[in-house]
């Protein structure tokens, strides 16, 4: 059976009086819930406008009638979350350095807030996961090999003041001679006292130089690396007896730390974070594996 085909009238609808080749352009109406949800839409456009920030001014955009900010939602967040941790920050600045680890609440925190610190501020210089950037002179803090100490106290001077730096009196400070650029060696001695510094941290070396290089370490460099090249920490002055560089150890880098000299800045912390920061921080680094 087939359906009887319907034949539909054409209803009778405006024309919109335009006609191409005949065919006529209709003028149907819209569909009548169309035309109400679009009505509903720039009914609400309005109230939302009012009610809610919306049309930009020069500096900001309209407050809203409710007052809506996301800025401010935000700020009272932080608000609210320093007023919970507001007890253990005093506690916090209020410990003995060395007792933050004895009590596990502290610590806990103190190991929390110290790693969000290091993310933000000391990740540029020293890796994200604080093992330094090697041969670059920004110091793998997760060793025991320090310039400047490496218990609690330490870390939180060398934190808080900063080394070399222009803007805390209070920075750790020491100056390498340049003893080639300021002529305080020629080349052959700054070659033999090389010899002698790769000879001391156990690599491969000329021992006919080094052996002419004994002398001039002992006049020109163990006032501030010891004798047997263990450093000095009240100077900063690096460990050479061992395999971790600052700077680098091949014969190249070597030679270029003597004949140049090195300068290592870090900022003083001091004024950019808050005391229970820079205790956290140094407490996280501490915890890192070095600390002592
Ligand atoms: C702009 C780069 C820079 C930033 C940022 C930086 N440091 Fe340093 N930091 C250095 C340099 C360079 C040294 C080594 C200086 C030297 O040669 O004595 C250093 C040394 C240190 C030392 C001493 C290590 C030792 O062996 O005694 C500690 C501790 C330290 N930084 C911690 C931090 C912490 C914590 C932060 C973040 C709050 C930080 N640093 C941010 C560049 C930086
Ligand atoms: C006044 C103290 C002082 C004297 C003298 C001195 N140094 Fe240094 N030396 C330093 C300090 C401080 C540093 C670290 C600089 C820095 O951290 O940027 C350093 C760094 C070095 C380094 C780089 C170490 C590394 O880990 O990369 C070498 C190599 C070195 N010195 C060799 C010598 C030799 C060789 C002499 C003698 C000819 C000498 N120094 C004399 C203070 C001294």
């Amino acid at each position: 059976m087939c359906a009887k085909p319907v034949k539909k009238e054409p209803r009778q609808v405006e024309t919109t009086g335009h006609q191409w080749d005949g065919i006529e352009e209709l003028n149907n109406p819209l569909p009548r819930w169309w035309v109400w949800v679009f009505y509903a839409t720039i009914v609400w456009g309005i109230g939302y406008s009012v009610a809610y920030p919306a049309w930009p001014l020069i500096k900001e955009a309209t407050p809203g009638l409710l007052g809506a900010s996301t800025r401010a939602d935000v700020a009272a967040e932080i608000a609210r979350v320093d007023a919970a941790n507001a007890g253990i920050k005093a506690k916090l600045i209020a410990a003995d350095l060395n007792a933050i680890s004895t009590d596990p609440e502290l610590a806990a925190y103190a190991e929390r807030a110290g790693a969000a610190v290091f993310l933000t501020n000391c990740t540029t210089c020293h890796g994200s996961g604080a093992a330094g950037f090697e041969g670059k002179g920004y110091p793998n803090l997760l060793d025991d090999d320090w310039l400047w100490g490496g218990t609690m106290e330490d870390i939180h001077y060398t934190v808080a003041h900063g080394i070399r730096n222009t803007t805390d009196p209070d920075a750790h400070y020491s100056e390498m001679p340049k003893f080639g650029v300021d002529e305080l060696l020629d080349e052959t001695q700054i070659g033999q006292v090389v010899e002698y510094v790769l000879a001391l941290s156990g690599q491969e070396h000329d021992a006919a130089l080094a052996a002419q290089g004994t002398e001039l370490y002992v006049d020109n460099c163990s006032g501030c690396h010891m004798e047997d090249g263990s450093g000095d920490r009240s100077q900063g002055a690096p460990n050479l007896s061992d395999a971790i560089w600052l700077y680098g150890g091949t014969r190249e880098a070597v030679t270029h730390s003597v004949f140049y000299a090195r300068y290592g800045v870090m900022p003083n912390w001091s004024p950019r974070l808050t005391e229970d920061e820079i205790r956290a921080v140094a407490f996280y680094v501490h915890g890192r594996g070095g600390g002592e």
